[in-house]
């Protein structure tokens, strides 16, 4: 599909990977509706989500490749807000062509001690997000006649790892939802998949990973955990950037003849 003056959506895109991905998918020629909370503040979380102001800025610097954007905020977990996005999407751009459901959040701690709301919130964004915001877009690609769905997923969605249960479970149901999608949209030509990233240096790291020894997030001497986990546990010994994540989306939202798939950029650190 030519991306080139279709109309696309990014979940969670103030900052970032969701900012990465914009600013691919405009470097494409791709315009956008950026979508992101407004409010830095959630009850269940140790660190700050996204402010409004970031949402902005993200929205000028997208701009400034020449496409048109606008700002949506909006709570992908609830109805309302995800049926108001791809509304308000469609009215001001004209059409919903591609969809990239990207915020995300996470909560760490061991199962023994982790609590119920917090397990209920990284499942409500993480999961049920994407499900909400494809519901409220179908009826959109359908009328395009042809468009793709690009979920993202992560690596914590091929293997589960201790301290972060929740994060894997929902990062799982990314990938079953992804299958599931591709298989009931793939007669209408809508192509359904998933990114899953490997180690970037976000908030999820520099505001909750790194703060937390985990028995699978040694640090070693000297260095935080992320650069630990992205020289010794991926086989090209580096981080990933936005960007990759970002060519990553822009080639699936392209690639005519593939769906279902849940692509790795992470370096050689998951490989199935
Ligand atoms: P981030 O915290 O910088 O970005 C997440 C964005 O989602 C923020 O702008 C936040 O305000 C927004 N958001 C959170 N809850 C929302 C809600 N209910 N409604 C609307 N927007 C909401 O983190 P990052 O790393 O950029 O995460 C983006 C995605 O990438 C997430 O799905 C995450 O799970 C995934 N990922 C990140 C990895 C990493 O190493 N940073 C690795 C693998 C996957």
């Amino acid at each position: 599909m030519e991306v080139r003056g279709k109309n696309a959506i990014v979940t969670g895109a103030a900052r970032g990977i969701g900012r990465g991905i914009a600013l691919e998918l405009a470097r494409a020629g791709t315009n956008l509706a950026l979508v992101d909370l407004g409010n830095p503040a959630d009850a269940a979380l140790t660190y700050n989500l996204a402010a409004q102001t970031e949402l902005l800025r993200t929205v000028e610097e997208v701009k400034a490749h020449g496409v048109r954007a606008i700002p949506i905020l909006a709570d992908v977990t609830r109805a309302a807000d995800c049926a108001r996005m791809a509304a308000e999407t469609a009215a001001a751009l004209g059409s919903i062509d591609i969809l990239v459901n990207n915020a995300g959040i996470i909560a760490v701690g061991l199962v023994a001690d982790f609590s119920e709301q917090q397990w209920d919130r990284v499942m409500a964004v993480n999961a049920k997000g994407p499900f909400l915001c494809a519901q409220a877009c179908i009826p959109h690609l359908l009328r395009a006649g042809a468009g793709a769905i690009v979920n993202i997923a992560s690596i914590a969605g091929k293997r589960g790892r201790a301290g972060v249960a929740a994060y894997c479970a929902s990062k799982f149901a990314v990938v079953a939802l992804t299958q599931a999608l591709a298989e009931e949209l793939g007669a209408a030509n809508i192509r359904v998949n998933a990114v899953c990233p490997g180690f970037l240096r976000t908030a999820m790291w520099t505001e909750v990973l790194n703060k937390v020894r985990l028995p699978l997030f040694e640090s070693g001497e000297g260095r935080d955990n992320l650069t630990f986990m992205a020289t010794q546990g991926t086989f090209l010994g580096r981080e990933q950037t936005p960007a990759d994540i970002g060519e990553a989306v822009v080639y699936l939202a392209r690639a005519d003849n593939v769906t279902g798939i849940a692509l790795n950029v992470a370096g050689g650190a998951e490989v199935n």
